[in-house]
């Protein structure tokens, strides 16, 4: 019996073999968040300029607008980068590659030719698949932050309320409030103005961010060119082992 547990650790250790675990995860993700941080600044400008031109036509910039969009950017900061690696690695790219063998249907599953690495056709979680699986990796990485950010400009979120709040306040509700003492009513719809014309504004993130990236987010293999990194990501990617 002294012999046979050697073999029995051997037995059920799993069998080693390539797959984007532990470094590979966070190596990848960070690089796509990276690369994202580009496209997320030119949407962050972008939409703190439709705030202001739309909403605070006569802004006096007393601090740089930037400041309104903070909320927007601490969300992002706080939550991004484990959106991203939940879409991309247990909620797609994840298991072994291994598959029934056409030549010995009920003998043990093997690697169709490329797999585990470099060129796998079967979704799984290894390098191969994800260069092979290119054009849905883009997606899922495209998707995940704009999930992320169409959240945090959306009514109800903990970003919306505090941007809306500052907002508010610089067009001037509370103050004209006061002053409109005796007569409530213009003041508060004027508020509730500024409200509704902020929402149209903050509405506009899906587009916003489809237009930076060049695409429609719906899967077309040729989409988003501008948020690809093709050569430089698959490159990346396959420096795991
Ligand atoms: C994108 O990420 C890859 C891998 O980290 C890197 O080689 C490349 O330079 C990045 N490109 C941009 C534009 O950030």
């Amino acid at each position: 019996m002294r012999i046979a547990i050697p073999t029995m650790i051997l037995a059920t250790l799993p069998v080693i073999v390539s797959a984007c675990e532990g470094e590979c995860i966070v190596g990848i993700t960070n690089a796509y968040i990276g690369n994202y941080t580009d496209p997320v600044n030119t949407f962050l400008e972008q939409l703190v300029n439709e705030v202001v031109t739309k909403v605070l036509p006569n802004r006096r910039y007393a601090s740089p607008p930037i400041n309104l969009i903070q909320p927007i950017v601490t969300a992002y900061q706080k939550t991004a980068y484990k959106n991203l690696e939940t879409a991309i690695f247990p909620s797609y790219f994840h298991g072994k590659c291994q598959q029934p063998n056409p030549d010995d249907p009920d003998g043990p599953w093997v690697n169709p030719p490329g797999c585990p690495n470099p060129d796998c056709n079967v979704v799984c979680g290894t390098p191969g698949s994800m260069v092979h699986f290119f054009p849905k990796l883009r997606y899922l990485a495209f998707n995940a932050i704009r999930k992320q950010l169409v959240e945090s400009t959306t009514p109800g979120s903990e970003a919306y309320q505090a941007m809306e709040k500052m907002v508010i306040r610089e067009a001037g509700g509370p103050k004209n409030r006061k002053r409109a003492a005796g007569t409530l009513m213009p003041a508060l719809r004027r508020e509730e103005q500024a409200k509704g014309q902020f929402k149209e504004v903050m509405h506009q993130t899906s587009s916003i961010m489809e237009r930076i990236c060049g695409g429609t987010g719906n899967g077309k293999t040729n989409g988003l060119p501008k948020c690809s990194w093709e050569k430089a990501m698959k490159e990346f990617i396959l420096s795991y082992p």
